[in-house]
């Protein structure tokens, strides 16, 4: 019985004691936690491609983190997953994370300047009216008599 990861195509010996989160740890495949399984912080999703019947339901507490995403494309918290049989488990949304992480700080700023919003000139008031001394009200209501 095996854990195959894709992309990489790696193949992982399942021990039903462990989470797929461990297990991958273990062979050298990264993926994000925060919490280290509590769970409460749902970086670890990977997505369940074949075998979902081969692992453990996903209980309250991991539904309520992973919110439509279970139902919409199989996305589970690799920390709570314990497999019994075959499974594919694709974890691509990981390696794309880790990858924006790793982006330079200064490529981001630079992308942040040529998007400057000139809103602030748009909405200054000039203040133009009449002299000090007469008020705007008393403007236009012609000569008192
Ligand atoms: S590691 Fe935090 S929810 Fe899985």
């Amino acid at each position: 019985m095996k854990i195959r990861v894709e992309p990489s195509g790696t193949e992982i010996e399942i021990d039903p004691n462990k989470t797929l989160l461990q297990l991958c740890h273990e062979n050298g495949i990264h993926i994000n936690s925060l919490c280290k399984g509590q769970p409460k912080c749902a970086e670890c999703r990977v997505k369940i491609v074949k075998g979902d019947h081969n692992v453990i339901p996903p209980t309250s507490i991991e539904l309520s983190l992973l919110g439509n995403n279970y139902y919409l494309d199989g996305r589970r918290l690799s920390c709570q997953v314990r497999a019994f049989g075959d499974v594919s488990v694709d974890v691509s949304e990981q390696i794309e994370r880790e990858a924006l992480a790793h982006k330079k700080v200064r490529g981001f700023r630079s992308m942040n300047k040529q998007h400057q919003s000139h809103a602030v000139l748009d909405t200054m008031i000039l203040q133009e009216g009449p002299p000090s001394g007469k008020s705007q009200s008393d403007e236009g209501r012609g000569p008192k008599k």
